[in-house]
């Protein structure tokens, strides 16, 4: 008890935690650290892109530089270079500690996943800007891409098991749960949604295997479960491991994560025809995703209530850990978007908010909001634990930080939402003889105003991010070292 009672003086947050030096860190460091490196990368796109939407000029005439070309570009970075990276980067760091042992295949093996990881995102990013893609949202990549990222992911899934299966506790924390989940359910449907048939070996083009219809379900049933199992129940994982750690308190209920774990992943997978409201797919699937959709609001929220009570006796941490504040607003705008989904399921409510800005309002607090504040939470945290330091090097930092980004997302969001449902309106108005009211083009002027305030938003939230990476830097080349303390036999995190 005194020995970690002395080790929570050293290293923060770790107070449960004894260290062992033996556990893979090297590769960490380096996941850690590209996670930022992305970042910055996708949200500047993300900004560029932003600034086309507002000023069309930007395009710059050049096909490599066209929004349809940066769109996707801006996509797979924020997703899969900067979420992908701090999955593997958490989950890897999270399931060793939990399990108390080393990562299963040791350094090489995540060298391997390192390297081959980022091989992925590259060959990925290089087809958008030269315009080669299979054109389906969210899996943009070529065959020959596919194959190589099919190879890694199995890969991950091996080291995964591997160093669960050679644990030294009896117990498998609840935040592995969620991390198997995502880990296995994204191999299925990224293999289920990319089956097709190259045109030759020589081409880089193939045609799907399903077509029409089915390949529409197929393709959202892929994009819906890429939102539930990576954008979700990775981060979820994230949450589980984080926010006890930087409370210094257990999960609120163990009970409840389990039902929470069961639920979401049961439910999930249903849900993806919510997609495809008045299409072609029959209306039975169409409300059955609906239907899944709303019921999918209770986990949502049981997990939410979950993460926000495991600060119940703590709150006055948030006054001075800025970090726990990034986690903490993470799970509350997880609230908000599980709250706007189900609601925007309804078909009813899709009839307007499908097409519209409100479908991109929705996703940037989801992904803002949640994905972002709660890898910079997990960032937070990990700089000093991975590079051994005894804190950050600027708290002032951190706060400037939070604020300038969370001043960001409202600026996005509810420019999104006002243009989004003034949108709507505008292209169902009709005038009393039946015309439409409002011509396009004039949708689309009244746009602009909200379009530069969603523009000024995201250069807000860049501009955070650029300010963390230099408190980052700083942490890692002048913050003082911690002493690390011998490898013991540590106590599980909040597994009770
Ligand atoms: C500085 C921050 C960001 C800015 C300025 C930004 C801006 C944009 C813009 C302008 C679009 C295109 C909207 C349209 O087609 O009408 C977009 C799409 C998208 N962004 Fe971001 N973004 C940012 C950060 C993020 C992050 C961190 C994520 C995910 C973790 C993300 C995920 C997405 C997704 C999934 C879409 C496609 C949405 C859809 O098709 O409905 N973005 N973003
Ligand atoms: C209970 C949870 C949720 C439900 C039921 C839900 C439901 C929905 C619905 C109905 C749409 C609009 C579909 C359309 O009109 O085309 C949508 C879009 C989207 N949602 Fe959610 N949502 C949920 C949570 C989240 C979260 C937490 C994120 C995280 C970032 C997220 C990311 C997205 C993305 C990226 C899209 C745009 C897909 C596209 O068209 O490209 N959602 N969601």
């Amino acid at each position: 008890m005194a020995a970690a009672t002395a080790m929570a003086a050293l290293v923060p947050g770790q107070a449960s935690e004894a260290r062992d030096t033996s556990y893979v860190e090297a590769p960490l460091r380096a996941f850690a650290a590209i996670t930022m490196v992305w970042g910055v990368v996708g949200f500047l796109v993300g900004v560029v892109i932003a600034a086309q939407l507002a000023f069309p000029l930007l395009n710059l005439d050049l096909e490599w530089t066209t929004f349809g070309r940066l769109r996707p570009l801006h996509t797979s970075a924020v997703i899969f270079a900067f979420g992908g990276n701090a999955l593997l980067c958490t989950s890897l760091y999270i399931v060793q500690r939990t399990c108390h042992a080393r990562l299963f295949g040791g350094d090489d093996a995540i060298w391997f996943l390192f390297w081959g990881y980022q091989f992925f995102i590259v060959m990925a990013a290089l087809g958008y800007v030269l315009g080669i893609t299979q054109s389906k949202e969210y899996a943009e990549p070529e065959w020959y891409v596919d194959i190589w990222l099919t190879i890694v992911w199995v890969a991950y899934l091996v080291v995964f098991v591997g160093t669960i299966m050679k644990r030294r506790e009896p117990h498998i924390y609840v935040a592995n749960w969620f991390f198997l989940a995502f880990i296995i359910t994204v191999a299925v449907l990224h293999v289920g949604n990319n089956i097709s048939i190259p045109v030759s070996f020589s081409s880089s083009a193939s045609y799907s295997a399903p077509a029409g219809v089915q390949g529409a379900m197929i393709q959202w049933w892929y994009g819906h479960n890429a939102v539930g199992f990576f954008l979700t129940a990775g981060f979820l994982g994230m949450m589980y491991y984080f926010i006890p750690k930087q409370a210094d308190r257990p999960i609120y209920s163990y009970r409840l994560s389990i039902v929470h774990f069961w639920t979401l992943i049961f439910l999930y997978i249903w849900a993806g025809p919510h997609h495809l409201h008045y299409t072609a797919l029959p209306d039975w699937a169409q409300t059955l995703g609906m239907v899944f959709s709303i019921i999918l609001w209770m986990p949502s929220w049981g997990g939410m209530i979950n993460g926000l009570m495991t600060l119940s006796g703590a709150w006055d941490k948030l006054r001075t850990n800025a970090a726990l504040r990034f986690s903490v607003v993470a799970v509350g705008f997880y609230a908000m978007a599980t709250f706007e989904g189900p609601l925007m399921s309804i078909k009813a409510v899709n009839g307007l908010s499908h097409y519209t800005d409100w479908t991109i309002g929705h996703v940037h607090s989801g992904a803002l909001g949640w994905n972002g504040f709660i890898t910079f939470g997990a960032m937070y945290y990990l700089f000093p634990a991975l590079w051994k330091k005894t804190s950050m090097w600027s708290e002032k930092l951190i706060a400037w930080h939070f604020w300038l980004a969370t001043l960001g997302i409202v600026l996005y969001i509810t420019a999104m939402w006002v243009s989004g449902i003034m949108q709507g309106l505008m292209w169902r108005a009709y005038d009393e003889l039946g015309f439409l009211q409002y011509s396009f083009v004039e949708t689309v002027e009244a746009m602009h105003p909200y379009y530069v305030i969603r523009m000024l938003g995201g250069l807000l939230y860049l501009t955070g991010a650029l300010i963390m990476c230099f408190n980052l830097w700083k942490t890692v080349t002048v913050s003082e070292t911690a002493i690390v303390a011998p490898a013991a036999s540590a106590i599980p995190v909040a597994a009770e």
